[in-house]
């Protein structure tokens, strides 16, 4: 299996900033450095959502629609260095560096969003796949839910913050996690289990247009707290999920746990998929029942955001793309063998455990160096998730050499 030279790029650039992430997320287990700070903590959860996810999830966008040529490559580049710039703007704590950089990477993502617009209106959104559709369509959300996002860092650059700045974030989250990830990951698992070009049933089109109205109405219940239309939101976010399930878990399920092949990676995904479900239930729950005007989700909540966000971010996203990457690279020189049963057993073993102490014991934020089990859990999964970029890294190199080879002598 080959693709452009700008999905191998994508794919690099993103694990490249994914170290940072997991060596943030790592110190953050071990508290080895103290506490990390508010803008730490940001450039831990940014550097994953955008420098690993998003720039991951263009390369998938760009392999799905067959796109190919130097200017991708190149503006894939730019859209990593964009991204490394917005990050370290988050580090710095300078909230007008926040709201330049954060502009400029909104430019930047509303180019690839009309790209891929351009790449279905081509084809025609009534014929075009499933995954094409769900990824379309997950990436509108992501357009809506950055804008919401610099609008926020105009906010604190302008210091107009208010209940508002507080809603907007709320909103902000929603879009991204609940509306943007849910979409993507979805047309990800169905492009490997099911296949790509299959006609569009019905029921597939529901499943699709569920879960974005249900991203949606999500993002809107945050912002305007009115309980019924979270309750609705939920609604359409299930039903879409039981729709996935009546027509590909069965292929999820058939995948072989033992064999080490990108498959398993994206049955697991799919697998968190209704676990992050489940959880996102249960925070909306808390979220309507906190007395009004609590920020952030009543007090105690922080276990369970944290669980929800890595089950989104890591056990459901970085499965789908480890899963990518490594059906991308399954004909190349496979280096490091050893290492794909570590990457995949550390790396959802570790998420697995980390989410269930998260829930059931609550945060370890403030805890001393290793007396809360947070700090054996999480570095299971950190350590395997860097053993995974790395091995990730050098076969995306190999693969890209060897392809290059054959093009030249072709
Ligand atoms: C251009 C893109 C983006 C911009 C401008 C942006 C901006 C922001 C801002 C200003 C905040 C609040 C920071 C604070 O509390 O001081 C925030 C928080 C957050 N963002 Fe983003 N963001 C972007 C992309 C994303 C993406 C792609 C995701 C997820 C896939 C994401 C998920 C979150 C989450 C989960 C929070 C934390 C909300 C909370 O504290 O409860 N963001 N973002
Ligand atoms: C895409 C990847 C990731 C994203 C987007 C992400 C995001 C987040 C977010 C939003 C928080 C909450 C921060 C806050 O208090 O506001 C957090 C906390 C944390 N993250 Fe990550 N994370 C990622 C990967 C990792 C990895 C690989 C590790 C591995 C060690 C890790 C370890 C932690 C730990 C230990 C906490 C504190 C949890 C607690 O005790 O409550 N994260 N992360």
């Amino acid at each position: 299996m080959t693709a452009d030279r700008s999905v191998y790029r994508a794919f690099q650039i993103g694990l490249g900033i994914f170290t940072l992430t997991a060596l943030l997320g790592l110190a953050n287990a071990t508290q080895l450095f103290g506490a990390l700070d508010r803008n730490t903590l940001l450039t831990h959860l940014h550097s994953g959502t955008l420098g690993w996810i998003t720039m991951g999830v263009l390369g998938v966008a760009i392999w799905m629609f067959g796109g190919s040529g130097g200017a991708l490559a190149r503006n894939v580049g730019i859209t990593g260095v964009t991204t490394a710039a917005y990050v370290l703007a988050f580090w710095s704590g300078n909230f007008v560096a926040r709201a330049v950089f954060g502009a400029i990477e909104l430019l930047v993502i509303y180019a690839w969003w009309w790209w891929v617009v351009g790449q279905a209106r081509r084809e025609g959104f009534g014929r075009i796949d499933t995954p094409k559709l769900s990824v379309t369509l997950g990436l509108t959300t992501l357009v809506i839910g950055s804008t919401i996002g610099v609008i926020v860092q105009v906010m604190f650059a302008t210091s107009n913050v208010s209940d508002v700045t507080g809603q907007s974030i709320g909103a902000h989250a929603a879009a991204q996690v609940g509306g943007y990830l849910v979409l993507v990951a979805a047309g990800i698992a169905e492009w490997w289990l099911v296949g790509p070009g299959r006609p569009r049933s019905l029921a597939a089109s529901v499943q699709v247009g569920a879960l974005f109205v249900g991203g949606l109405l999500l993002a809107i219940g945050i912002y305007t707290n009115v309980a019924p239309l979270l309750g609705i939101a939920t609604l359409f976010q299930v039903i879409g999920i039981v729709i996935i399930l009546v027509r590909f878990g069965r292929r999820a399920a058939g995948a072989s746990w033992t064999a080490p092949t990108g498959m398993r990676h994206i049955a697991a995904s799919l697998l968190f998929l209704v676990i992050g479900l489940v959880l996102e239930i249960l925070l909306v729950k808390e979220a309507v029942s906190a007395p009004a005007g609590a920020q952030g989700g009543p007090p105690g909540s922080a276990g369970l955001n944290h669980a929800l966000d890595h089950a989104m971010f890591v056990a459901l996203m970085t499965n789908a793309l480890f899963g990518s990457i490594l059906l991308l690279t399954a004909n190349g020189p496979r280096r490091w063998p050893w290492a794909d049963h570590v990457i995949f057993w550390g790396l959802n073993l570790g998420a697995a455990s980390f989410i269930a102490v998260l829930y059931f014991v609550g945060s370890g934020e403030g805890a001393k160096p290793f007396t809360h089990p947070v700090s054996y859990t999480a570095p299971i999964m950190g350590l395997s998730a860097l053993l995974g970029i790395v091995t990730l890294a050098m076969r995306l190199g190999a693969a890209r050499r060897a392809t290059q080879l054959v093009t030249a002598t072709a």
